[in-house]
């Protein structure tokens, strides 16, 4: 019979290899998971990273669309500043600026004016429509002369429109013999040298020096008289001495007719005082809706001597 003493030894030998054998087992087991958990952390993270490139790309796409509209930004709310500048001059003006209430006022004596004598006729946005359309109104023979010939803009288009005829401007060139109103002394419109108009004659001069000389050399009626002197004494000036040229159907065309304050005492008023002189009778033919040129044909003239 064997002793108990080997017998047991045998035992715990065994149980000590099978112990190992399963510590064995456990550790290459976790050894495994363990491995198996980082690769799929690392993957994981992998993918975060990739992510986070993806989102970094993004927002830098989204900055570069947003800097042009800060850009854009900065300008709307400079203009909508220009705009509120804008109201707040235009509610100043509108409640106690006297340029403006006087202009106002002007304009609806005007419009009034216009509807009770132009009610037919055409009205133009432009004065150089306006004029356009009143050369093309002469139909009668004679000269076409301009009266405030300044820098030549309305002469060249007289000449433009009327190459068969003779075309002369009538200036003093220093400007504006006396003040006209708020804006306008006297001296305004000087020229530093004649304006170049080919096709025109220049007659350099006050009015009413230069105009007995040259009436005296060149007879024969005035089919065309633009008035463009500003001034009532101007006006009046060639209406006494250049009136009795203008015949039935002599085109004029005034240049500051209404429409601005003291209208009725400037070209208006010359030209009712000569109507009512002479018993000349006309007919208004147009005129220009946001300015201050109308255009009158005449009818009769008892007083015409051409
Ligand atoms: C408004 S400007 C003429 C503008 C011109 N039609 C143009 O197209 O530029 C008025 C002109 O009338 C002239 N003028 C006014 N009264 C005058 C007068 N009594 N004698 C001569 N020229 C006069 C001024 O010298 C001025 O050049």
């Amino acid at each position: 019979m064997m002793s108990r003493r080997p017998l047991r030894a045998i035992v715990r030998k065994r149980l000590q290899r099978m112990l190992r054998e399963v510590l064995d087992q456990y550790a290459s087991v976790r050894e495994e998971l363990q491995h198996r958990r980082y690769g799929e952390l690392a993957e994981g993270l992998e993918a975060l990273r990739e992510q986070l490139k993806a989102q970094q790309a993004a927002a830098e796409a989204l900055t570069a669309e947003v800097a042009p509209l800060r850009g854009e930004m900065a300008t709307i709310r400079a203009e909508l500043g220009a705009v509120r500048g804008e109201l707040t001059g235009f509610e100043v003006r509108a409640r106690r600026d006297l340029h403006y209430a006087a202009e106002v006022a002007a304009a609806a004596e005007s419009a009034a004016f216009s509807r009770a004598k132009l009610p037919l006729a055409p009205a133009f946005p432009h004065p150089d429509e306006t004029l356009r359309y009143s050369v093309g109104l002469v139909a009668v023979p004679g000269c076409a002369l301009e009266f405030g010939v300044g820098g030549g803009h309305t002469l060249r288009l007289m000449v433009e429109m009327l190459p068969d005829r003779r075309v002369v401007g009538f200036d003093v060139f220093t400007g504006l013999p006396e003040p006209w109103r708020t804006g306008f002394p006297a001296g305004v419109f000087a020229q530093e040298e004649l304006p170049d108009v080919p096709g025109a004659d220049l007659v350099v001069g006050l009015f009413e020096d230069v105009l007995p000389g040259f009436l005296a050399e060149n007879e024969g009626p005035v089919a065309y008289l633009h008035l463009d002197a500003d001034l009532y004494s101007s006006t009046k000036a060639v209406l006494d001495l250049v009136g009795p040229r203008l015949m039935a159907g002599s085109v004029v065309l005034f240049d500051e007719y209404f429409n601005y304050p003291g209208w009725q005492d400037g070209e208006h008023r010359a030209w009712a005082e000569y109507v009512e002189q002479t018993g000349l009778t006309f007919d208004y033919a147009g005129y220009t809706y946001d300015h201050e040129q109308v255009i009158v044909v005449v009818i009769a003239h008892p007083g015409s001597r051409p």
